[in-house]
């Protein structure tokens, strides 16, 4: 068995506990990333792409928790790690963009303090000299004035921002990089800028990458593989070309055409009818069935496995089947 896997999510389930019951945000979630892969998570609000994230980085808040599954970092499971352990491997081999993270910089501390914070907490002994030097090389990095090393953050603009918190997720030197939604609240043009930064680092620092965003063309541009999340579950994964042009399950191909500049031609976005299903009440069957427009009776009451298409492109659906597999 080929086994480059820098991360491999097997069976995954994450919920919540809350008042009403139990949010299955997270279920069944299953997808490898090789050495210097990228791999985006797509799907609409709530589905379920930062709790995978926070899962990876054993940081789900309290009233969460991993019920099944296994994460392998390397070939190591890290889900039963305690925190201690889990230090050895947040910010140092996997490290995170968090949604929303440019405005939770401190406004009255200097940008070089912060980074240097984030550099100083992983590597305690480490002395000032080599801290300064290591926020200068992170500013190059990602293409910042390293004269600007001590700007409050105010006198940053948004993509200046989110450049900074690029080179803070960049500040350990990480084997795996997670980017959630990295360019949302960013304009055209700067997003733009954003996404040919991430690239350009991915090939220097051959690092692997996952990167969730609603937005499909974003995915096209950076990444090599797309998992399709719909209500917790990954109901297609594939190659960028296998789930653009290529898809098999129903709720891809509403996504797809949800976006035309991605389907090519001029007509009119669809809009998939209905909505996501209550986390805490999931429907039987596949999760997708009360929308979908391909569904059979077999939907409604059986989850369906995944099949495969070929050269690792899968999907679950009843209707749209590839060869079985034989797990
Ligand atoms: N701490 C929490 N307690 C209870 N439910 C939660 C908690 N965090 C997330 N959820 C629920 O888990 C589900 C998945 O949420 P998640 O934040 O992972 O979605 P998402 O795909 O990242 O959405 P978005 O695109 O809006 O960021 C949602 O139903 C959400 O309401
Ligand atoms: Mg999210």
């Amino acid at each position: 068995m080929e086994d480059r896997n820098i991360l491999k999510v097997e069976d995954l389930n994450v919920f919540f506990k809350v008042n009403g019951g139990i949010v299955r945000a997270v279920e069944n979630v299953n997808f490898q990333l090789k050495d210097g892969e990228s791999i985006g998570i797509v799907g609409e609000s709530g589905c379920g792409k930062t709790t995978t994230a926070l899962a990876i980085m054993g940081m789900l808040p309290g009233n969460g928790y991993v019920d099944n599954g296994r994460i392998f970092f390397e070939g190591e499971d890290i889900i039963n790690k305690d925190e201690k352990q889990w230090q050895r491997y947040r910010w140092n081999k996997i490290s995170m963009i968090f949604q929303g993270a440019m405005n939770s910089l401190n406004p009255v501390m200097k940008i070089r303090r912060q980074i240097g914070e984030a550099i100083r907490l992983h590597n305690p002994t480490i002395t000032k000299g080599e801290i300064n030097a290591r926020v200068v090389e992170l500013f190059k990095l990602v293409g910042l004035d390293e004269k600007r090393i001590n700007y409050y953050p105010h006198e940053f603009s948004g993509g200046m921002k989110q450049r900074v918190m690029i080179a803070m997720a960049l500040a350990c030197n990480p084997k795996l990089i997670i980017g959630d939604e990295p360019t949302t609240a960013l304009d055209l043009m700067i997003q733009a800028q954003i996404i040919d930064l991430i690239n350009d680092l991915r090939r220097k620092l051959n690092m692997g990458m996952i990167i969730i965003t609603h937005d499909l063309s974003i995915i096209s541009e950076i990444c090599d593989r797309v998992a399709v999340m719909y209500a917790g579950n990954i109901v297609e994964i594939g190659s960028i070309e296998d789930i653009i042009e290529n898809y098999k399950h129903p709720y891809t191909e509403k996504l797809i055409k949800a976006f035309p500049s991605i389907y090519g031609d001029k007509r009119m976005a669809e809009s998939i009818p209905g909505a996501p299903p209550n986390p805490l009440s999931p429907p039987k069957g596949c999760r997708f069935h009360p929308r979908c427009h391909k569904s059979i009776d077999i939907c409604k009451n059986v989850l369906p496995k995944y099949t495969s298409f070929g050269n690792r492109h899968f999907a679950a659906c009843h209707v749209v089947k590839g060869d079985s597999l034989n797990e």
